[in-house]
């Protein structure tokens, strides 16, 4: 599949999702190029269908974006329930266990994502897997001890690397962290994983997001497909 077809898989898997918002409702809005697609649909409803919902977002740029369109977005602490969030993601399996943060925005869309009544995740066919780990986890990392916090990854074996920038700089979360990506090729025993990442000092979140998410809508050559 090349970039085009991906992103066309990924813009009709943005508008389909689009329709599950109603007015009065708060929506979680997640990060990235199909939740992009996700918020022009949901931007095209304010303004030439009057939609009105207030939204949440999991990262600074969905809030610009979202803003730049007239829709509402408030701080996840001015509201009690989030209604539901819609997120892309990197991997998902049949059970539903993921990989999430390969745009950097993994701890808030956890945040987002555990304040919510109900998860949807928007991919394309490509994200739909056997075994997750393929795509490198990303964990984040307070910069302060970086260094120490790699070397044990090392000697656990999960060939860990930190995200750098075009420039050669670490990349920045929104909250200043981090990014450091494991290359493990599979992931077996997933919550065994997420237990020994959270379990070390220095480590804010990592990219699991294991039996969250309700619905992923995929984006699929023959339309758009829902899995529950
Ligand atoms: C950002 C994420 C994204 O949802 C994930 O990387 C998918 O991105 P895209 O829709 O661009 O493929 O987790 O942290």
């Amino acid at each position: 599949m090349d970039q085009t077809q991906q992103n066309a898989l990924k813009k009709a898997a943005g508008i389909e999702a689009a329709k599950i918002v109603e007015n009065g409702m708060t929506v979680g809005l997640g990060t990235g190029s199909t939740v992009r697609y996700l918020v022009d649909e949901l931007g095209r409803r304010t303004q030439e269908e009057g939609l009105k919902f207030t939204g949440v977002t999991t990262s600074r740029r969905t809030a610009e974006q979202a803003k730049g369109y007239g829709i509402t977005i408030v701080d996840i602490d001015d509201v009690d329930r989030i209604d539901v969030t819609i997120d892309g993601a990197d991997e998902v399996d049949s059970n539903f266990n993921g990989i999430k943060g390969g745009g950097a925005a993994l701890l808030w869309e956890k945040i987002v994502a555990t304040n919510s009544d109900k998860i949807v995740w928007i991919v394309d066919e490509s994200k739909v897997v056997d075994t997750i780990g393929a795509f490198p986890l990303p964990v984040e990392v307070i910069p302060f001890g970086v260094g120490h916090v790699i070397k044990k990854f090392e000697t656990r074996g999960y060939k860990p690397t930190l995200r750098l920038d075009a420039d050669g700089k670490p990349v920045l979360t929104d909250e200043n962290d981090y990014v450091v990506d494991l290359h493990l090729g599979r992931i077996d025993h997933p919550e065994d994983l997420g237990t020994d990442l959270i379990n070390t000092v220095g480590v804010v979140e990592h990219g699991l997001f294991l039996h969250m998410v309700d619905t992923v809508i995929v984006g699929d050559p023959n339309g758009p497909r829902v899995m529950t």
